[in-house]
């Protein structure tokens, strides 16, 4: 089996996510190619080894723009946070890599666009890392609606909520700096919904929208006794237009107690409904208009069938998976379509598209009216 090899720049929470990804993905599906887990990359040498030990990588180095130039280095996947992604990634692109990055593509439309134009001009495969399509019920989801099973889509509800946030002592972490992540709630999460929203219904036209920090100091992280400043959102709400004539509302926020991974969006169709929620990741809620009147309502769907998305590879009916295996899904796409050498979805077109919506949500906030994309 053709191998290729992977440089990943990034170990903390998605390094671990796609360090696990590159090492499953081979046992469990027939990729075409075969990743080789080759130099994983970050800036503490001592941390670094210590994670590439642990997740399995050949070597380490501490300096990306080394790393994606090296000759025997495939792809890219950049998995750190949102202020390096333009320059990690057209580094890449101009070395002649296949890249894969995070989300959101960057932290302004300007620098996505650039991240877009470079894959462009190096004829390279691209990526962006919004794995939440890829879990079964989801793709599942989008089979009925395509296959009309929904009728015309009339709402989209989109709701993204975590409660990490909460205490006002959780401290200045880089996910509450605009310069490090270019919004908060909006950027993170909301990204995600908006990601779903246009994969099943459509592009989004119009934004209205609403921005909230509720804690606008926090303790610095090395430093508890000092306090900064928080500069990004930590709530955003949204309604939205779609170009097929659908509406639609995203919620994000990091302030819900309670809810810590709760990404849940609803479509209702002319014809019937579906629900999904990442907490109950392997059920999909579906109710037809066509079912018969006495025992119609809403069914809930255990899609680990192996006819169902992805499931052929793993467990038999009923054995779960879980949110790793989002991750795995997205590398085994990616790698099937370098072999076909062809851009997977979603891609950097798709992340411009994205931030184009994140950033009119943002505009309709500050100024207090509908923005047209
Ligand atoms: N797809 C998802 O569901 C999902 C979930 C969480 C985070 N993310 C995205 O992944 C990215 C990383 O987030 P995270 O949660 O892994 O953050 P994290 O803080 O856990 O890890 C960031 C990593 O980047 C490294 N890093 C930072 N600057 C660097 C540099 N200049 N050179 C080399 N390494 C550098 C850090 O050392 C660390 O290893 C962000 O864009 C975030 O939005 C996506």
């Amino acid at each position: 089996m053709p191998s290729i090899n992977v440089a990943l720049i990034g170990y903390a929470f998605m390094g671990k996510a796609h360090s696990n990804a590159y090492r499953q993905v081979a046992r469990f599906f027939s990729p075409r190619l075969t990743p080789r887990m080759k130099v994983l990359c970050g800036r503490t040498p001592s941390k670094v080894r210590a994670a590439a030990r642990e997740y399995g990588w050949d070597e380490t180095a501490t300096d990306w723009e080394e790393v994606v130039n090296r000759k025997e280095i495939d792809l890219v996947d950049v998995a750190t946070p949102g202020d390096s992604h333009a320059e990690i990634a057209i580094a890449a692109a101009r070395a002649g890599k296949a890249v894969i990055c995070e989300k959101p593509l960057a932290n302004t439309v300007a620098e996505a666009e650039r991240m877009l134009a470079a894959v462009g001009k190096a004829g390279v495969t691209h990526m962006i890392c919004h794995n939440y399509r890829r879990a079964p019920a989801v793709m599942l989801a989008k089979q009925l609606i395509e296959e009309g099973q929904l009728g015309d889509i009339r709402h989209y509800r989109g709701t993204y909520l975590q409660d990490w946030v909460t205490d006002p002592r959780f401290p200045l972490v880089w996910r509450l700096d605009k310069k490090k992540a270019g919004s908060g709630a909006l950027g993170d999460i909301a990204a995600h919904s908006i990601d779903l929203a246009r994969f099943l219904v459509g592009e989004i036209t119009e934004v209205a929208g609403d921005l909230k920090t509720f804690i606008k100091t926090r303790p610095l992280p090395d430093n508890p006794k000092k306090t900064g400043r928080v500069t990004v959102d930590d709530a955003s709400t949204a309604l939205v237009r779609f170009r097929n004539g659908a509406i639609g509302t995203i919620e994000a926020t990091r302030m819900a107690p309670g809810r810590k991974n709760y990404n849940r969006f609803e479509i209702n169709g002319s014809l019937g409904s579906l629900a999904f929620d990442l907490e109950r990741m392997n059920e999909l809620e579906l109710y037809l208009e066509s079912d018969t009147p006495r025992v119609r309502g809403f069914r809930r769907i255990l899609v680990t069938e192996s006819g169902h998305p992805y499931f052929k590879a793993w467990w038999p009916p009923g054995h779960i998976i879980g949110y790793e295996h989002t991750f795995i899904h997205t590398v085994y796409d990616l790698l099937e379509a370098m072999a076909d050498g062809k851009v997977p979805r979603p891609n950097f077109k798709d992340g411009v598209r994205n931030q184009r919506v994140l950033a009119a949500i943002e505009k309709a906030a500050a100024t207090r009216r509908w923005v047209t994309l």
